[in-house]
């Protein structure tokens, strides 16, 4: 007899579990398990393991053969493009994730009206906002005339009628994935089951029909809301949306892409008129920094996805009060912090101790290039020292565990971004082998760095608190 079974399921990571806990037994966190019934599954697949099995033997091919080009279509916003790997893929899906109210809606409905207004189907359905709503930004964006079709839905059967009525649309966004619902299904929108099934309906109608589809979704640092995160093996492409939200600048950057470069990003300045392009994101980072150099201020020549990007580090370092000093990080990874910082100390003899750190990567970028360890080291030691970082100076290169700083990819990239912002030297990593050509760029002079002591000389090495063995000794 058929029972209605129910599981628990994490809200974060989607694991099921049978009985109720506190705690994910997948992902540890903390009171995320929800009730949800299961569906009555079909009865299993005839045959098992060398079981007479209904399956067709599938025809193999070879590694070489004809293949064809992903049809692309483009959006228009050339940022978005880049980050899509050259345009919009017939019959893909698109998760789009981001904080809410860091401009998804925004973005989306730029790009619907782009699309549209180049002669394209495009479908606009919201779970979220009202016509009324979603016309008076499209107003204030200045894309009202543009023929998108616009419809208020939650229910996934209804927009499944309306995408298959006939018509062909070419774009299809879902805002957002997190309000939409299965009849079928029982639990509240927004679980992990509504957000799965509601995503898998979709996608498949977009592979039939070969439309592109893009579903927004929202990422709650508490992940209260089912995360899109159990949404990503499911897309080809997840972008997400990031900025500081009292930042004007936003970069869409693409953590997975089936059809394109992952990590590379897209930069878009929020302004009254929505979402505008930045094609030169480094002067636009750059564009904040006064004309005198500061101590404590480093600008890093970094590489995001397949464009350099040159943006300023900053560090403030302050007296500690007694007890744990504070290490802040806004923009990079606080671990990495603490490693460069114990290296300075270990190997170049550069305390830290009871000074407080504040480290921030300007302009809202998020830095995960280990390259950057040496701009941040150098903007610590400047602040350190009270001595500037020259302004017309970048700085990149891994610092190892040793002291060591270790080249990085892309050097000539760097280099010659850095040329074309008028910057006039570099502190670099030594090439690898011993007697191998150094990167010559015009109008670059490159000083090589081979150990965080040469980094630390460059600083009137006197002024810096020293790390004295003994002292630190009696402390203990
Ligand atoms: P929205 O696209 O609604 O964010 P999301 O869909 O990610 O939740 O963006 C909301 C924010 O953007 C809101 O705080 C106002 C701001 N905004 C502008 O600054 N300029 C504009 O032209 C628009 C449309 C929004
Ligand atoms: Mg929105």
């Amino acid at each position: 007899m058929a029972r209605a079974t129910s599981q628990f399921v994490c809200q974060q990571c989607g694991a099921a579990a049978p009985k109720w806990a506190g705690r994910c037994e997948s992902c540890g966190a903390w009171n995320t398990l929800v009730e949800e019934t299961v569906e009555a599954r079909p009865k299993a697949l005839g045959g098992t393991f060398g079981g007479k099995g209904k399956g067709r033997a599938l025809p193999f091919v070879g590694l070489r053969g004809e293949r064809a080009p992903a049809p692309r279509l483009g959006v228009g916003i050339a940022e978005f493009d880049r980050v899509l790997g050259g345009g919009l893929v017939a019959g893909s899906a698109i998760l789009v994730g981001g904080d809410p109210g860091i401009g998804k809606s925004t973005l989306l409905l730029q790009a619907a009206a782009r699309v549209a207004a180049s002669g394209h189907d495009a479908i606009y359905i919201s779970g979220e906002e009202a016509i009324d709503q979603i016309r008076l930004r499209a107003e204030r964006l200045g894309i009202a005339q543009a023929p998108v079709r616009l419809a208020v839905a939650t229910q996934v059967g209804d927009i499944a009628a309306s995408l298959t009525d006939g018509t062909s649309p070419e774009f299809v966004v879902i805002d957002s994935i997190q309000t939409l619902f299965v009849e079928t299904l029982e639990s509240a929108p927004g679980t992990v089951a509504q957000v799965r099934a509601s995503a898998h309906e979709l996608i498949r109608l977009a592979k039939r029909q070969g439309f592109a589809l893009v579903l927004i979704g929202h990422v709650t640092k508490e992940g209260l809301i089912a995360g899109p995160r159990v949404l990503e093996h499911m897309v080809d492409t997840v972008l997400y949306f990031e900025g500081e939200r009292t930042h004007r600048f936003r970069i869409l950057r693409a953590v997975k892409n089936r059809f394109g470069p992952a990590d590379e990003i897209g930069v878009f300045a929020m302004g009254d008129e929505g979402l505008a392009e930045v094609p030169n994101p480094s002067a636009l980072f750059l564009a904040e920094r006064g004309p005198d150099a500061q101590p404590g201020a480093s600008v890093f020549a970094g590489i995001e996805g397949t464009r350099p990007v040159l943006v300023e580090i900053q560090s403030l370092i302050a007296p500690a009060q007694p007890g744990t000093p504070r290490r802040a990080v806004v923009g990079w990874d606080s671990g990495r912090l603490a490693m460069v910082l114990a290296v300075l100390e270990a190997r170049a003899g550069i305390s830290f101790a009871n000074q407080d750190v504040y480290l921030n990567v300007a302009g809202g970028l998020r830095v995960s290039e280990p390259a950057a360890d040496l701009a941040a080291a150098a903007a610590l030691v400047s602040s350190l020292a009270g001595t500037a970082v020259p302004a017309d100076t970048v700085v990149f290169g891994e610092i190892g565990l040793s002291g060591e700083i270790r080249p990085v990819a892309h050097t000539e990239v760097r280099l010659k971004e850095a040329a074309k912002l008028g910057f006039k030297r570099a502190l670099a990593p030594a090439p690898h082998r011993a007697g191998a050509q150094p990167a010559r760029i015009p109008g670059i002079i490159v000083r090589e760095l081979r150990h965080v002591t040469e980094l630390a000389a460059l600083f009137a090495a006197k002024t810096l608190p020293r790390a004295v063995a003994a002292k630190d000794a009696s402390h203990a």
